[in-house]
């Protein structure tokens, strides 16, 4: 299956599979922890949780499997070939256990959810299975996988945030760090998975939140991205009936943003990923009160006509989606946009698809994230509809909207030629030590030359010279 996956640091392809690297706990209890995250960024800030759980055990992190003691695989579900991925990788793993029999090997996350107990039975290397909400009951399990037991606990949780956990910053630049603000999702969207892998939706704490935002800058970290299915729904209130029925014990996810940002002005925030349905005016306006928060928005809207959004079950249609950009535009003239798309969604028919390609002349995309359905057990659309369009019609249209996307993202590079750009540098581009790279405002990645006034962590302007298909190109001013 074909998939396109441009520049977004929550989407980022070449990190799917990325190790953690060494990391040192207080007191060492002589074992060695590997774990690799597949998926979205939220299952990548989960093994960072996963790190410290162990650590305080007296594990010590290692970026080579060979080495470990206890391998971890932290997987995802939302494709067919996601999981796939995993398979393949499992059986890599394999061949390294055998050779050294008191290696425990474990599954963590969204597949692990969604098959539970039979993936000890499909797959005989692996000796424990764990939930994304059972992560504090890791050392238990290793426990008894050391006893000779096989060991599994999924159950969701409906209040588990990990608030009070402080993740180990391990693969961290040391200058941009995710957040994760809540935790699953109440939204049924029929292609996906995530609500039966991630459980009920909750918002953690939003004083923990902030806390852990000051920490980072007290750091030295100039970037949070706030980390949530779909944060527009974040909503917390004091425990206890009473204390929630006043306003002022309530935050919502424009008064988060607003207190984050407060944190300093020098630390930028961004956010992903926002539901169409419940972006509102007022995060907008705070997005416009804040030079600080990143006029950048992940809007995905899946489907550009109303009759596939319906079957979706998105809660929205054209029209409701049209009238979001339009406030962006309004309220944020220059903000970014960007967006998923899934092609061959069930029944889809060419006038079907050719409303998403008009969606996508309309609002402009600077990204977006294209995707072929995939059809995932257990999903409403599995159970009530058929995947019937041909693998190859899918292809095609993909391949169509591919090329759409590909020109609109050159639109809005081009658009930037000419103009000063304030960029956060975060290190040396990846084909040369002789250029930095950063990220504008509006997430395009700039790249420019190294000058000695310049260092990873500030603030650059830089005045864009020329684009390629993906990156702005210029120099310091
Ligand atoms: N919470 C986010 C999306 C999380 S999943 C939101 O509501 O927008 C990321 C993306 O994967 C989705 O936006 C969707 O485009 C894609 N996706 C989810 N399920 C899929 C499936 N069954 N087949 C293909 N793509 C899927
Ligand atoms: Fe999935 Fe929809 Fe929830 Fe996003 S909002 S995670 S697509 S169910
Ligand atoms: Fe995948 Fe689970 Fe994230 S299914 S996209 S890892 S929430």
């Amino acid at each position: 299956m074909i998939e396109l996956q441009l520049q977004d640091k929550t989407h980022d392809e070449s990190r799917q599979g990325e190790a953690l690297v060494v990391e040192k706990p207080k007191t060492s209890n002589g074992r060695k922890l590997y774990i690799e995250s597949y998926g979205c960024q939220m299952n990548f800030a989960d093994s960072e949780i996963v790190a410290s759980i162990l650590m305080d055990q007296g594990f010590e992190t290692t970026g080579n499997y060979f080495d470990a003691d206890v391998v971890f695989i932290n997987t995802c579900s939302i494709r067919d070939n996601a999981e796939q991925r995993v398979r393949n990788r499992l059986k890599q793993f394999e061949s390294v256990k055998k050779s050294k029999p008191g290696m425990v090997v474990g599954v963590l996350g969204c597949m692990a959810e969604r098959l539970k107990a039979k993936f000890l039975e499909e797959e005989h290397l692996v000796d424990v299975v764990v939930g994304p909400d059972a992560y504090r009951d890791l050392p238990q399990l290793i426990g008894r996988v050391d006893e000779g037991a096989k060991a599994v606990n999924v159950l969701l949780s409906r209040e588990e945030t990990y608030a009070d956990i402080s993740p180990v910053r391990l693969n961290s630049n040391g200058i941009t760090a995710f957040i994760s603000i809540m935790r699953g999702c109440d939204n049924m969207c029929s292609f996906c998975v995530v609500p039966f892998t991630r459980g009920r939706e909750r918002s953690r704490d939003p004083f923990s939140i902030v806390a852990e935002a000051r920490d980072l800058f007290e750091k030295g970290y100039k970037e949070v991205t706030l980390l949530g299915q779909n944060v527009d729904s974040y909503k917390w209130s004091a425990k206890g009936e009473e204390a929630a029925a006043t306003d002022a014990d309530k935050v919502d996810f424009a008064q988060l943003l607003a207190m984050v940002a407060e944190v300093s002005p020098e630390l930028r925030v961004r956010f992903s990923t926002s539901h169409p349905k419940d972006i509102t005016d007022e995060v907008l306006y705070t997005m416009g009160r804040h030079d600080n928060i990143c006029k950048y928005i992940h809007l995905p809207v899946q489907s550009g006509n109303s009759r596939i959004l319906e079957l979706m079950n998105r809660t929205y249609d054209r029209e409701w989606y049209m009238n979001r950009v339009d406030a962006i535009r309004r309220i944020l003239p220059e903000c970014g946009i960007s967006t998923d798309i899934i092609t061959g969604f069930c029944s889809e028919t060419e006038a079907e698809h050719q409303d998403t390609l008009s969606m996508m002349d309309y609002v402009k995309y600077d990204f977006a994230y294209n995707f072929i359905y995939s059809e995932r057990p257990g999903t409403l659309a599995a159970r009530k509809l058929t995947d019937d369009i041909p693998e190859d019609i899918k292809k095609r249209r993909l391949s169509e909207i591919m090329d759409k996307q590909r020109e609109h993202s050159h639109y809005q590079l081009q658009k930037m030629v000419g103009r000063t750009v304030r960029v956060l540098i975060e290190g040396f581009s990846r084909k040369s030590e002789q250029d930095y790279c950063g990220r504008s405002d509006q997430n395009a990645m700039v790249v420019f030359p190294v000058e000695p006034h310049l260092t990873p962590g500030t603030y650059a302007d830089i005045l864009v010279e020329r684009c390629t298909t993906a990156t702005l190109i210029g120099r310091s001013i």
